[in-house]
């Protein structure tokens, strides 16, 4: 049955991994709660989803990330010493967190890489299209760059992922798309590799961790394919099903930062601090310390 006219109604975050770029912090704290300023990157991903019109959410994480389920639940003892300050508007926020979807926590016990932590939720998604987020992808834009995609998809069907040109040095880091353009900011995928040696890659555009995907993958997934890096790549997941269901890339509008490392993350806390007046001028006095 065609999965086409179907609501995107379900994402999965995957989160597993050791964090090593951000030891030593990730000793005792899972990267994903590292904030940009004050909110924790996982946040971003989370209102991202729900922006986007998405319910239900699937954490894949490792075990000992509970920490990432307990900050979406309710804390009603902080809340309740909120109020009792006064403070209503900071209980108000704290609620909302609690409540802005339906989470369930899913683990992925190997680390098999992003195909296999996708595979878990297999069960969770069903015979759905669903949305993937990889939360080191930060994206600010007026329109949440999963809804752009669900956009793409309502006109043109099948899966769609997000896509940006990156410099050369980067190629052999990202998935790879290989397509046409063929409509505005609308790539039809030809061919996707992942982390090509810069000499074969086919473009320097890029997978940025955005997808809605039709469930035909998880057929591929469920074989347990090693890819690049001895890792079950959903690059390679997405690329066999090419030909069965049609794939686009979306360019999407926005601003784009990997807080996948710890000067990513700085970026983004520097971005956030752009938008602030305040901040700015923190920024800027720290900066003429420099001299
Ligand atoms: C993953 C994907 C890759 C994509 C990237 C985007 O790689 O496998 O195709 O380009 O995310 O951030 P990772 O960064 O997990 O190695």
């Amino acid at each position: 049955m065609s999965t086409q006219n179907r609501p995107i109604r379900k994402a999965v975050i995957p989160v597993a991994g050791l964090g090593t770029r951000f030891l030593p912090v990730t000793r005792a704290v899972p990267k994903i709660l590292l904030p940009v300023l004050n909110v924790p990157v996982i946040e971003y991903a989370v209102r991202e989803v729900v922006n986007s019109g998405i319910t239900d959410i699937a954490i894949v994480m490792s075990r000992g990330m509970e920490s990432v389920a307990s900050y979406f639940g309710e804390q009603p003892e902080l809340v309740r010493t909120l109020e009792e300050r006064g403070r209503a508007e900071l209980a108000a926020l704290q609620r909302e967190i609690s409540s802005l979807a339906n989470i369930t926590t899913l683990y992925q016990d190997n680390p098999k890489g992003l195909g296999h932590a996708v595979l878990m939720a297999r069960d969770f998604v069903g015979d759905e299209p669903f949305a993937v987020l990889l939360p080191d992808d930060v994206i600010w834009s007026d329109t949440p760059s999963t809804k752009q995609l669900i956009d793409v998809r309502s006109a043109h069907g099948g899966s769609v992922i997000a896509a940006l040109e990156v410099p050369d040095e980067v190629v052999s880091q990202k998935g790879i798309i290989d397509g046409d353009e063929v409509a505005d900011r609308v790539v039809s995928v030809r061919g996707l590799v992942e982390k090509p040696a810069l000499e074969d890659a086919p473009s320097n555009l890029s997978i940025i961790g955005r997808y809605v995907l039709d469930p035909a993958v998880f057929e591929y997934l469920s074989g347990e394919h090693a890819g690049a890096g001895g890792e079950i790549q959903l690059t390679d997941a997405i690329e066999a099903t090419l030909g069965a269901v049609p794939v686009h890339a979306c360019r999407f509008k926005g601003h784009h930062v990997d807080t996948g490392n710890p000067g990513g993350m700085l970026q983004a806390a520097l971005y956030e601090a752009g938008r602030d007046p305040a901040l700015r001028k923190l920024v800027n006095e720290a900066i003429s310390a420099w001299e």
